[in-house]
């Protein structure tokens, strides 16, 4: 499974980048604007840092508009994966932008019927939100069998985006039912790797160790 890192923060792509297991990056409007930084710049320095697919969302309402943006947007590297929500609206920008060759994630994602419709419209990628179905007391990792047995009916070459992951049990369940990708907070990322179990481990191997470099005490 590939891991995405859900973030714009330049220095949490940084220490990301630095473990060596991030394979790519998404962004949505809320994760920009807590950056308070200037949008395209901020895209440019993703998208030099991040060797895989960056996503970046379109934000304008019409279909003409949002091709308009996307390719303004596709245009600064050719890492960039333009998101797009799902509606009918969204649904004609995916199509004309697989056309173009322009990579698509369509987002917003709550339905079986979304992912396959995105698919058919040419998505290189569908995002199940599974953490606001949860929210709402629904199931958010049943979203993602049914869409993964869907796809797997058609051999649907779509990957599925495993989004709005919330800890760690989201990211394992994801990687049972063979998601392509889970792109994950970088707070979910360090989660992934403490176990208390370790960390008293290394504590005591450590000490023990301290009786090595000085025996009989
Ligand atoms: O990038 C989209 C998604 O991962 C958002 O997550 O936690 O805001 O529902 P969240």
């Amino acid at each position: 499974m590939k891991i995405f890192l859900d973030t714009a923060s330049i220095a949490e792509i940084k220490k990301g980048l630095e473990y060596g297991i991030v394979d790519g990056v998404t962004t949505n409007p809320s994760l920009v604007a807590k950056e308070g930084k200037e949008f395209i710049p901020l895209v440019r320095e993703i998208t030099s840092l991040v060797p895989g697919p960056v996503s970046v969302e379109v934000t304008a309402r019409t279909p003409e508009e949002m091709i308009a943006q996307a390719e303004r947007y596709a245009a600064i590297a050719a890492n960039v994966v333009i998101k797009v929500p799902i509606n009918l609206e969204g649904l004609q920008v995916v199509k004309a932008l697989s056309v173009r060759g322009i990579r698509t994630n369509v987002t917003l994602v709550f339905s079986p019927s979304q992912a396959l419709l995105a698919a058919k419209a040419g998505a290189s990628y569908v995002s199940p939100f599974v953490g606001r179905i949860d929210d709402v007391s629904g199931d958010g990792m049943a979203l993602v069998e049914d869409i993964a047995a869907i796809f797997g009916n058609y051999a649907i070459a779509t990957e599925i985006i495993v989004a709005s992951v919330r800890h760690p049990l989201h990211f394992v369940q994801a990687a049972r039912i063979g998601a392509d990708v889970a792109t994950i907070p970088f707070a979910t990322l360090v989660q992934l790797l403490n176990h208390p179990l370790t960390t008293s481990g290394m504590e005591r191997f450590l000490k023990d160790w301290e009786k090595v470099k000085n025996p009989g005490r």
